[in-house]
């Protein structure tokens, strides 16, 4: 389906047009009204462009105007729900031509329009046998057009640019996140990067587990001990071309393959949802190729260590002490404690050898983040107060929502071990996103501007592409945003 805009009035075909509340709705209804052929009153009794409110109409020859309520002040992430959920359970009944009027709003909300229809199209059924024939609308053959004002076609122009790039590479993260584990493995998620870098332009460098033994990334090395598929580390590192020193941040994302807990083995009740444990991994790798597709004028680099947590005679046990790439000993209480022992390896890495500017690390770290947020923040864990200022700024703007805890250094406390330099849980059930994140400072060694997202609650969610949690792309919107805010920021 192509996706293109234009300033003039559409003649024929489908129409859907989006309503947000205001103040001149009614007004907006009773002008329309009579260009549909109707009484100039009906429309304004019958739609009040509420959050989720449909008005489908047919005109005389079958041509249909399918009025979308907004709500009142609809942000981005509401325009992508909106159309996102319309597109998702219309695809089977959308014509192959179709426009959608957005004279009344500004252009800027063509981007959450496009990530939301693109996101639409997706589709959990990969792996089954018997599929129906993709959706007209969706084939080769649909075409959208956006109907803009004249006004706003430089704004729709660069939205459409941004909301393609960034919904094509969530798409593919997506299938990566909710593939299964014996139809993925940290070399997929090696290869899914070479590629990309291929196509976009980007350095990628993978340390297999020779070099990873060679080099001693040995807090990635004992999660993945039990496991028979070997670890890698990705690094993805995109930098703008002339451009002068320009801004370095550096990403480091979790990227367990699939987290059983190890020898603390988890319960089977939801553990087949691990195999999502590589949303930070998703996150990071996503924001690399988007920024290299929109040649931002940013240097990123992306780290990932990957792996299984599985269990084996081989596997780490509770009680063992390990060594981490930076030369810190870290005591192993919980073999379940997995995604801050390798994120020790990806920090001190990026730390030792690139020294970003920015440091931020996004893992699906704890359940204890799900306590305390539930599913509609991360968590943001940072000391540095104007980082998490930009980075809630960015939440908001995008609706990735982000809620900062504290990381005194109380809480250090809890994961000081009596015979190592550090432990990886504290034993207690309390405030374990905290000492989590505590865990990482450490291994970040302080940097001054480190903020870590724990997106347990956020990259897996419920949501209408199936009856079980699946995959959201969460963080790649929001880092984008990040990234374009910190282009533009005055150092
Ligand atoms: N991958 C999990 C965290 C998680 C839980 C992600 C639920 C998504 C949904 C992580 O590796 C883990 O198992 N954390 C433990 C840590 C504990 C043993 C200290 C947890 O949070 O229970
Ligand atoms: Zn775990
Ligand atoms: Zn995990």
């Amino acid at each position: 389906m192509t996706i293109t805009l234009t300033t003039q009035s559409p003649t024929t075909g489908d129409l859907i047009i989006p309503f947000v509340q205001t103040d001149t709705l009614a007004d907006q209804m009773t002008s329309l009204a009579p260009q549909l052929g109707l009484p100039p009153d009906v429309l304004q009794r019958d739609f009040t462009a509420g959050a989720k409110e449909i008005l489908v109409m047919y005109g005389p020859n079958g041509q249909k105007t399918t009025l979308l309520g907004l709500g009142a002040h609809p942000k981005q992430m509401d325009w992508l729900r909106t159309f996102r959920k319309f597109f998702f359970d219309q695809k089977s009944k959308l014509p192959a031509q179709l426009t959608i009027d957005l004279t009344a709003v500004d252009g800027a909300v063509v981007e959450g329009v496009v990530l939301g229809i693109r996101g639409g199209s997706y589709n959990l059924n990969l792996y089954q046998t018997d599929k129906a024939d993709a959706p007209l609308f969706f084939s080769e053959t649909g075409a959208l057009t956006l109907y803009v004002k004249a006004s706003e076609i430089d704004d729709a122009q660069n939205a459409l640019v941004r909301g393609e790039a960034i919904a094509q590479t969530q798409l593919q993260m997506l299938d990566l996140m909710n593939a299964p584990a014996n139809y993925k493995n940290p070399q997929t998620l090696a290869d899914w990067t070479v590629a990309s870098g291929h196509q976009y332009n980007y350095s990628v460098t993978i340390l297999d587990k020779a070099e990873l033994e060679r080099q001693k990334l040995g807090a990635l090395l004992s999660v993945s001990q039990g496991s028979d598929v070997p670890p890698v580390l990705i690094i993805a590192e995109y930098k703008p071309e002339g451009v002068e020193n320009p801004r370095k941040v550096g990403l480091v994302g979790k990227g367990v393959t699939f987290d059983t807990g190890g020898v603390s083995i988890k319960t089977s009740t939801n553990m087949h949802l691990m195999k999502s444990d590589m949303g930070g991994a998703a996150a990071v790798l996503g924001t690399v190729e988007v920024a290299a597709k929109l040649k931002l004028p940013i240097h990123v680099i992306g780290i990932v260590p990957s792996t299984e947590n599985s269990t084996d005679g081989r596997s780490t046990k509770p009680g063992d002490v390990i060594t981490a790439y930076s030369g810190k000993t870290i005591e192993i209480i919980d073999t379940d404690a997995e995604g801050r022992v390798i994120l020790a390896d990806g920090l001190g890495y990026m730390v030792r050898n690139f020294q970003p500017e920015v440091l931020i690390d996004l893992a699906t770290l704890t359940g204890s983040v799900i306590a305390a947020l539930g599913y509609h923040a991360a968590g943001l864990f940072t000391p540095n107060d104007s980082l998490a200022a930009q980075l809630i700024e960015s939440a908001n703007q995008t609706g990735e929502q982000l809620w900062r805890l504290p990381v005194w250094d109380v809480y250090l406390e809890d994961i000081k071990s009596d015979v190592a330099d550090l432990k990886n849980y504290s034993g207690k059930p309390l405030a374990g996103s905290i000492s989590a994140a505590k865990f990482l400072e450490f291994f970040s060694e302080k940097h001054p501007a480190w903020a870590h997202l724990d997106i347990a609650g956020m990259a897996f969610a419920d949501s209408e592409f199936g009856s079980q949690k699946n995959a959201t792309g969460f963080g790649i919107r929001l880092l984008i945003d990040y990234l374009q805010r910190l282009i533009v920021e005055k150092r």
